[in-house]
Formats: C-alpha cells, sequence, structure tokens
C-alpha cells in the first residue's frame, strides 16, 4: 500500500503511485482492463462498490455520496495520482462536483460514446443503452443535444441489467447462454428500442452507456447479428488517462527493455470489493484472466445505507 496522501492533494504524488479505477460493480473491469494495456508500466487500485450496487436506480445523492467516499479513500488510503470513475452513473452524477473539490488530481470519467456513435453510423440511427440515472440527466441530454443533429438516438434506460451481469458472475457459466436472465433483459430492451440492422431508418450501431453492458456482449451480438456496431468506452477513456497523466508529468517511466505490446500484470493488480468477494474473483477471472489473489475486501467501512 502507498504513502497516505492529503485527501485534497497538493504535492505531486510519485510516479510509482497507483491509478485508481472505480465503478457499483464490477463493469469497470473493462475499462481497466483497457488501462492495462494503454499503461502497462503502471499500478492500479481498482475499487468495485459491489456492496451498494447497482448505482442506476438510486438516485444522484446516493451516488454522489458514495463517489466522493470511494474518492477520498482511494486518495488517503492508497496515496491514488489519479482516479478514473469507470462507471457512467457516477460520472453522470459526480464528475463535476469532485473537479471542484479536488482540483489536484487528475480525474477521468466515462460518458456513453455518443459522438463516434454518430460519426460512424451509416444510417444515422443509434441505440443507446445505459442505466436509469445516466439516461435520465442533464449532462446526457446535453450529449444528445451536441451529437443529435444528423443522427437519431434511441434510448432506453435498462433497470436490471447491471445487477444481472454482477450476479451472473457468482455463478458457473452456464450450459444455455440463451436462457440467462442477462439474455432476457438485453432482449427485451433491445427490443423496445426497435429495429436493429444496416438498412435505411434502422439502428445500425448500438452504444454501452454502462461499464457492466461489455460483459453482454455476446449476448446482444447473437440477438442484433453480425452487422451492428455495439460502441463501448474502455479505450479512449484509457488513452484520456494517459494524456491527463503525461500533461501532470506524472506518467510511470517506461522500463528500458520493456516488450512494446505489455500489459499490467497481476503484480501491478489490486482488486478491491464491498461485496462478493467470490463474485470479483469470478469476474477477474473469467474477463481478465487475472488470478483470485489480485482480489480482496475492500478496506473501507461500509455506508449505514448500504443496501438500504
Ligand atoms: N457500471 C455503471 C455504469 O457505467 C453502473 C451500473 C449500476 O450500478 O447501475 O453506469
Amino acid at each position: 500500500m502507498s504513502a497516505p496522501r492529503s485527501a485534497t492533494p497538493s504535492q505531486a504524488p510519485s510516479f510509482s503511485a497507483p491509478i485508481g479505477v472505480f465503478d457499483s460493480g464490477i463493469g469497470g473491469l473493462s475499462v481497466l482492463q483497457a488501462l492495462r494495456h494503454e499503461l502497462p508500466h503502471e499500478r492500479f487500485v481498482y475499487l468495485a462498490d459491489s456492496g451498494n450496487a447497482p448505482y442506476g436506480e438510486r438516485g444522484d445523492d446516493f451516488v454522489i455520496a458514495r463517489t466522493r467516499t470511494i474518492a477520498q479513500h482511494l486518495i488517503q488510503a492508497h496515496g491514488i495520482k489519479a482516479l478514473v470513475i469507470a462507471c457512467n452513473t457516477a460520472t453522470t452524477a459526480a464528475v463535476s462536483l469532485l473537479r471542484a473539490e479536488l482540483p489536484g488530481l487528475p480525474l477521468i470519467g466515462v460518458e456513453p460514446a455518443l459522438k463516434p456513435a454518430s460519426l460512424s453510423s451509416q444510417t444515422h440511427h443509434v441505440g443507446v443503452i445505459a442505466t436509469r440515472g445516466t439516461v435520465s440527466s442533464q449532462r446526457f441530454a446535453r450529449l444528445v443535444a451536441e451529437h443529435g443533429a444528423h443522427t437519431q438516438f434511441h434510448v432506453q434506460a435498462c433497470d436490471g441489467l447491471a445487477r444481472a451481469i454482477e450476479q451472473s458472475t457468482e455463478v458457473p457459466l452456464p450450459a444455455d447462454p440463451s436462457a440467462t436472465e442477462t439474455r432476457a433483459l438485453c432482449a427485451l430492451y433491445t427490443g423496445m428500442l426497435g429495429s436493429f440492422g444496416v438498412k435505411t431508418g434502422q439502428m445500425d450501431t448500438l452504444v454501452l452507456g454502462c461499464t457492466h453492458y461489455i460483459f453482454a456482449k455476446d449476448d446482444l451480438r447473437a440477438l442484433l447479428g453480425p452487422e451492428v456496431q455495439l460502441i463501448d468506452t474502455g479505450a479512449p477513456v484509457a488513452r484520456q488517462t494517459r494524456r491527463l497523466l503525461a500533461a501532470a508529468g506524472h506518467l510511470a517511466p517506461e522500463p528500458a527493455g520493456a516488450p512494446a505490446n505489455a500489459l499490467a500484470g497481476p503484480a501491478q493488480l489490486q482488486l478491491m470489493t464491498t461485496g462478493s468477494l467470490a463474485a470479483l474473483q469470478s469476474g477477474a477471472q473469467r474477463w481478465l484472466q487475472l488470478p483470485a489473489t489480485c482480489c480482496q475486501a475492500a478496506d473501507m467501512e461500509q455506508p449505514a445505507t448500504a443496501r438500504g
């Protein structure tokens, strides 16, 4: 564990300080994977707030309070040099506040990828799936207005989908993937959006506006077919993290002779959860091929309102 730092960072952290990454649960592991590729020489501390998930249906006040608490914890107990909010819902609710409160900390949020979707869609009809919290926010409305001049966005809040994905990691992979709750919810919500395909008037693109949804990619692909492009935000968020760290002069130096295609390995990763340790271990193993030894219970107190 790194030396504790002030809750309002004022001194430059060391190059070797870890980057903090957090999500309401295991969804942010998809962003962590992109970060491991983009920044193979960095250390990462990942916090899954699964004990308080899902955020998407809990309201802004709760999400803001949790985001603040987790940011302070990662600064004080882990001495992070940057924070990636690997959660669209928490970014929507709290990133502006947190930027004002922590001006010295490079802070990177995630937002549904409406801009790349509008630029690449050929039919100019784009589906967007995200949590209720994200799609009902002013920030999301601004994003739609900004990129909606030539594209019609079809938006669906997906209550329960992040929870179903979260819970699916606690059980072994199903023999029949078409019989899971995740598949049923994907079918329900994409069905509500309308017709997908590459013909005029159809949605040829689906934006995954929640970091959990990439883990339902196979279900979505099976439902929508091979021609519909699925867009997530892991890689652009990782590139933005690199840019901000470089601008702040905080990038870890590349070791001499490091291979070009390196990937941050288990020794550089500390994964923690406020919920089920077995679920985090299984998610880390299933999706990131990481050993269970990378995972531990979060070293922080649970709020009195947890699971309230
Ligand atoms: N993974 C989160 C997101 O990107 C939210 C899931 C949830 O807790 O509802 O929005």
